[in-house]
């Protein structure tokens, strides 16, 4: 089978020990070894590994019916959710969609992402003269920020088509049994998807989660299926190095060593920025744990070169690059000559932009490379339903086993409730009353 991605370490590995990358694959191994008997932490959270060949072929069926209808019925889908339950949805429909909708038969907006009242109000101004759908999704079905904007969705539903009418333009996908959201879906009669009790949320772009708003964004869900299949065949052998998932945990972790503790994911294409906010939460969330993890950021090249294009090159040494490329772009436009060449841009005559483009990456490569910067290359021939299908499988099946080799439980996240606490403490919530009184004190 022909890997539909290429992974260049050649930029990176002079960084590391030469007999590290070796060394390493020890405790790759190792991690695979808990991956394959799901006895490493979080070891219930593995359904994500053999997704691609086992989902439920019924509610697939379901979920391209339910796209089906969701594009007859409305102009607008709003998608209902927050982190892993929207960024994976957002990401694909933003690489494999036009940049331009304009006249498109369905528009996709996110709420639930954020509590900006702004945000929301000039969203609900936005669509309630058109005709829409909902598709709320939450795992717990208790988030607050999806749960405010359902509730708001939900209203504005209810008063422009009436009570029963709006329940036929409600989709909920959540727990198959437990949860607000579920017992609401029973009690009002909507369609329901399901997502599995042993894939997390960042983890759940190839369930319901994520193939619903992809199907009814007119993105071919079986060839993204197809795509995360054949990348599950290839990458889930024991080959060592000649495995590009093992290849890439291997230089990330090793360089991390190393103190390079920031990985930015670049990409030259900005229909792949959102793939990138995608992965920052899959490894963000999985690996930045007991004090450890690299934090990963992004950036689009060449518009940040132009900003934090001079930090990289000569800034503080802690960074190391994970370029994401396409090698053939959809679409391209010729350079002409013109008379006058007052902007000195005749020597790119019958040069197209995208070549233009690949200089770029070429000449920077090279530049943060001198610059000490160590750069890891991934590219995809093309930008189609199949490779990013195979990237994000690529992506998760890296991060399950970084974050065993990490040491930590990269399925949990224990962390992001802090945050909940507090403001639920603050909000007054019944039962966060001791909380209140220390916050309070704590705060003058
Ligand atoms: O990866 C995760 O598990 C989280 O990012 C969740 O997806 C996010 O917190 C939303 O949770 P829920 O789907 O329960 O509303």
């Amino acid at each position: 089978m022909e890997n539909a991605i290429k992974l260049n370490i050649d930029y990176a590995s002079e960084f590391v020990a030469q007999d590290s990358l070796m060394a390493i694959l020890k405790e790759i191994n190792a991690a695979k070894r808990l991956i394959d008997a799901k006895t490493g932490a979080g070891g219930e959270f593995l359904g994500w590994v053999d997704l691609p060949r086992d989902y439920d072929r019924e509610e697939f069926k379901r979920i391209q019916l339910a796209a089906k209808k969701i594009r007859k019925q409305a102009r607008i889908l709003v998608v209902i959710g927050i982190g892993g339950s929207y960024l994976g949805a957002k990401a694909v429909l933003d690489a494999l969609s036009p940049y331009y909708h304009k006249g498109r038969r369905l528009e996709i907006v996110f709420a639930g992402q954020n509590m900006s009242a702004t945000y929301l109000r000039e969203l609900s101004e936005y669509v309630k003269t058109k005709d829409f759908a909902i598709n709320v999704i939450s795992k717990s079905g208790t988030t607050t920020e999806p749960a405010i904007a359902f509730r708001i969705f939900k209203k504005l539903l209810e008063e422009k088509y009436g009570l029963e009418a709006a329940k036929e333009r409600i989709y909920v996908t959540t727990d198959k049994t437990k949860g607000a959201l579920r017992v609401l879906a029973a009690q009002n009669g909507y369609e329901t998807f399901v997502v599995p009790d042993d894939i997390g949320g960042r983890y759940s772009v190839l369930t319901a989660v994520g193939l619903l708003p992809i199907a009814a964004g007119g993105i071919n869900i079986r060839d993204l299926m197809k795509g995360a299949a054949e990348a599950r065949s290839i990458y889930r052998k024991n080959n060592g190095l000649e495995n590009n998932v093992h290849k890439y945990v291997a230089i990330r972790n090793l360089l991390y060593r190393k103190g390079y503790a920031v990985e930015m994911q670049v990409t030259y294409e900005p229909k792949l920025a959102t793939l990138a906010e995608w992965w920052k939460q899959l490894f963000g969330e999985s690996e930045g744990k007991d004090g450890q993890g690299l934090f990963v950021a992004s950036a689009t090249f060449s518009t940040d070169l132009h900003s934090l294009g001079q930090y990289i090159q000569e800034g503080k040494k802690i960074l190391f690059e994970s370029v994401v490329r396409i090698e053939n772009p959809e679409r391209d436009i010729v350079l002409e000559k013109e008379g006058s060449d007052l902007d000195g841009l005749n020597y790119l005559a019958g040069k197209t932009v995208s070549e233009v483009n690949d200089q770029a990456f070429l000449g920077t490569l090279l530049a943060h490379h001198e610059g000490q910067v160590p750069n890891v290359v991934f590219t995809l021939s093309e930008l189609d339903a199949k490779s990013v299908g195979h990237l994000l499988y690529f992506f998760e099946y890296a991060c399950g086993l970084s974050g065993y080799v990490l040491g930590i439980n990269p399925f949990n996240q224990p962390g992001v409730e802090a945050y909940k606490q507090n403001m639920f403490a603050l909000l007054g919530k019944p039962g966060y009353e001791n909380l209140r009184a220390k916050l309070q004190k704590k705060n003058g």
